[in-house]
C-alpha cells in the first residue's frame, strides 16, 4: 500500500475582485495502510485536497508526496469516490461497477465483469447484480457506488463523504461493513466525513480542518482496538475522542444571550 503526504500545502481560487484562500498550508497524510479521516466545516476545502491528489487541481504551494515521491499526472494509486457519486442509472449494477474496472482498472470488458461479479459478492449486492440503481435502496446504492470505486484497482481510495446522504442506522451499519472489509484489504484510505462518530470508529488518525482558509488544528490518534465491531461503541475512550474532536471543531461553542 502507499503512503500519501500533504507537506504545508495552500491553494485558493480566482473570484471576482480577487483570489478565496481557501488551503493554508495544510499538512497531513496517511501512513501505508492507514486509515485517515479527515473533519472539518462545510466550505472548509475538504474536498479541495482530494481535487489536488487526483491533480484535477494544482496546489499554489507545497507538495504532495505519494510513496515519497512527488505526485505525477498519469500514474497515480488513488480510487476516488467523490462527494454526491451516483450510479449510472441506465446501467445494471453489474455494468456500474465493471465501468470501474473497466476504466480506471484497465481492464477488458470480459475480465471488468468478472471482476465486478467478484466485487458484487464481497459487498454483498449478489442477487442485484442484473438491477438498475433505482431498483436499490439508499445504503445498496452507496455500496455499489463503493464497489465502482474499489473495482479501480487502486490502494488507495479517497472518500468523500461516502455514507452523507444515509440515515443514522443504515449508517452505522456500512460504517462497520466498511471496516470489515478494510479490515480484510488494508487500503490506505482517506475519508472526509461531517460525522465525528464516524472518524472514531473507523480511523487509526484523525485530522480536524479549521474554517477556510483552512488549517490543521487538532491531529488525533485513535488507539481503540481493531477489529472494531458495535461493542467498539461501548468503548469508554469513544466519548472521550468525540469529545477532543468536537472542541476542535468549535461545537458547542455558541452560547444564546
Ligand atoms: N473549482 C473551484 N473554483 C472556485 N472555487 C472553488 C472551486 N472548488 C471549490 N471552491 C471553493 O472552495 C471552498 C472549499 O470548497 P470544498 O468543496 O473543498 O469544501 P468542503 O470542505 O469539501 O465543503 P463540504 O463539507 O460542504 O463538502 C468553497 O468556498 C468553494 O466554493
Ligand atoms: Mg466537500
Amino acid at each position: 500500500m502507499t503512503q500519501i503526504d500533504i507537506n504545508s500545502v495552500s491553494k485558493s481560487f480566482p473570484v471576482q475582485g480577487g483570489r478565496l484562500e481557501v488551503l493554508d498550508g495544510v499538512s497531513l497524510g496517511a501512513r501505508s495502510g492507514e486509515f485517515v479521516s479527515i473533519l472539518g466545516p462545510s466550505g472548509c476545502g475538504k474536498s479541495t485536497l482530494f481535487s489536488l491528489l487526483t491533480g484535477i487541481e494544482a496546489a499554489d504551494s507545497g507538495e504532495l508526496l505519494v510513496g515519497g515521491e512527488p505526485l505525477s499526472g498519469d500514474d497515480n494509486p488513488f480510487a476516488w469516490m467523490p462527494q454526491n457519486d451516483v450510479l449510472f442509472p441506465w446501467r445494471t449494477v453489474l455494468d456500474n461497477v465493471a465501468l470501474g474496472a473497466e476504466v480506471a482498472g484497465g481492464l477488458g470488458r470480459a475480465d471488468a465483469r468478472a471482476r465486478a461479479r467478484e466485487l458484487l459478492a464481497t459487498f454483498e449486492l449478489e442477487e442485484f447484480a442484473d438491477s438498475r440503481p433505482f431498483e436499490l435502496s439508499g445504503g445498496m446504492r452507496q455500496r455499489a457506488a463503493l464497489a465502482r470505486t474499489v473495482a479501480q484497482g487502486r490502494d488507495v481510495l479517497l472518500l468523500d463523504e461516502p455514507f452523507g446522504a444515509l440515515d443514522a442506522l443504515t449508517r452505522t451499519d456500512l460504517q462497520l461493513w466498511l471496516e470489515q472489509i478494510w479490515e480484510r484489504e488494508r487500503w490506505t484510505v482517506v475519508l472526509i466525513t461531517h460525522d465525528v462518530r464516524e472518524a472514531v470508529l473507523l480511523s487509526d488518525r484523525v485530522f480536524v480542518l479549521g474554517p477556510r482558509p483552512a488549517t490543521v488544528r487538532l491531529e488525533l490518534e485513535i488507539p481503540l482496538p481493531r477489529p472494531r465491531t458495535l461493542e467498539t461503541l461501548a468503548d469508554p475512550q469513544v466519548a472521550a475522542l468525540e469529545h477532543q474532536l468536537l472542541t476542535a471543531l468549535d461545537v458547542g461553542a455558541y452560547r444564546a444571550g
